[in-house]
């Protein structure tokens, strides 16, 4: 079998540019060469040991079947009582379906109502999935860039001017992947203004990162600000970053009946189930003690500090505090158009990427998968030794470089 053997829709997509980096990272790694990884999207702490119990005490009360394709209704109230805890959303157990992760539900979703001619506005810069997840559903990504004067976020103005009558969905992703943006109340509400003028468009609101917010910032859902919408927002989260579950796979969305139930129509079609004694976990993640988060978002607070003030240190870097997430997106404008010590010029954020790698063996991803360029993205989801180890390797490979053309 060849190539012609694959369909038209999968050949559109590409595979997840930050998976493809991690596994470099893992051959180089393999060859015995010692690398710096900034390209981790997940806590590198533990699952609170509370949760891992959960799981245990489930499977030896034999939890360990299949279950409604939507979720257990113990799970789908733990989760509607967490919407009411920290987001102040009102959401029944039948509003909400849960899934193999964020990026389960998200591509379930996209599934469920998107076809070919169908568009679905993507703000620049972007997780990566979200174009191609589109692509899969024979619809059209529309990219729309993001104010740089305003930390890399979405205006209503570019709203209004992405829309029209062929657009389905938005997609917010607050706090955001790659640029750490937070979106506050008014300008939710300032986008918000937009969607209530052009009924038929829904607001998918990715929320998977909302406890990553520093410096006494809030995460705010779009949902609570514009309740008159609810009917077209479906708010996406799960147990992977905030309760360091992402092998466990377990996210949820939580939205209008109708949606939510062709969600679970087509899951029951292709996973059948989540994972039950994920689901287990999940309910002691969301109703346990959350203090484990609290205690993480402060160790990740200071590894924001760390990371930001060891790459300004590096000439041609520009690196602002992201507010939120766990990712920084440095700006590296400055090293673009300079030449490596081995001649290669520098002329993309994908070389410079490539020449951190090669030269001082720092692995980060370019900003080109995110939609947007010259930036690198790096989690700083990793040890202190590590950020200090890794900036210190960024500022070494920069000195390096040659003057301009
Ligand atoms: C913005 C964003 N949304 C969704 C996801 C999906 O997370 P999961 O499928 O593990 O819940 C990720 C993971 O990296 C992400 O960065």
């Amino acid at each position: 079998m060849t190539q012609s053997a694959l369909s038209a829709r999968l050949l559109r997509i590409k595979p997840s540019p930050s998976m493809a980096a991690k596994a470099l990272v893992d051959k180089l790694r393999a060859e015995g060469r010692n690398i710096v990884d900034f390209t981790l999207g997940e806590p590198d702490l533990p699952t609170p040991p509370h949760i891992i119990e959960a799981a245990i005490a489930a499977m030896r009360r034999g939890e360990t079947r299949y279950t409604g394709a939507a979720g257990t209704p113990a799970l789908r109230r733990a989760i509607a009582a967490k919407l009411a805890r920290d987001n102040h959303l009102d959401y029944r157990p039948e509003e909400i379906v849960v899934g193999c992760g964020g990026k389960h539900i998200i591509y379930h979703a996209l599934a469920a109502t998107l076809g070919a001619g169908d568009e679905v506005i993507v703000p620049k810069p972007y997780w990566v999935s979200y174009p191609d997840i589109s692509l899969l559903t024979d619809a059209t990504p529309i990219e729309v860039n993001a104010d740089s004067a305003n930390g890399l976020k979405l205006t209503a103005d570019a709203l209004e001017a992405a829309i029209t009558p062929r657009t389905k969905w938005v997609i917010l992703n607050t706090p955001n992947n790659p640029s750490g943006a937070v979106y506050s109340r008014g300008e939710l509400l300032a986008l918000a203004a937009v969607l209530r003028r052009h009924e038929h468009v829904m607001l998918l609101s990715d929320e998977i990162y909302e406890h990553f917010v520093y410096d006494g910032g809030r995460h705010v859902s779009p949902a609570e600000v514009a309740p008159e919408l609810r009917d077209r927002i479906l708010v996406v989260n799960g147990a992977s970053k905030g309760y360091c579950m992402t092998g466990w796979r377990l996210g949820y969305g939580a939205g209008p009946k109708f949606l939510v139930d062709a969600i679970s129509k087509l899951v029951s079609q292709t996973t059948t189930c989540p994972n039950a004694i994920a689901q287990a976990a999940a309910i002691e993640a969301f109703a346990g003690d959350q203090a484990p988060v609290h205690a993480m978002v402060a160790i990740f607070k200071e590894r924001r500090d760390r990371i930001v003030a060891g790459l300004n240190r590096a000439e041609g870097l520009a690196c602002p505090a992201p507010c939120g997430a766990f990712y920084v997106f440095p700006s590296v404008a400055g090293l673009i158009g300079r030449r490596a010590p081995d001649g290669t010029l520098l002329d993309t954020d994908t070389e410079v990427a490539n020449y951190f790698l090669r030269e001082v063996g720092v692995a980060t991803v370019d900003g080109a998968s995110y939609g947007m360029s010259p930036y690198l993205r790096l989690s700083f989801a990793t040890s202190l030794n590590a950020i200090d180890e890794g900036c210190a390797l960024i500022a070494e490979a920069c000195s390096k470089l040659c003057p301009s053309r």
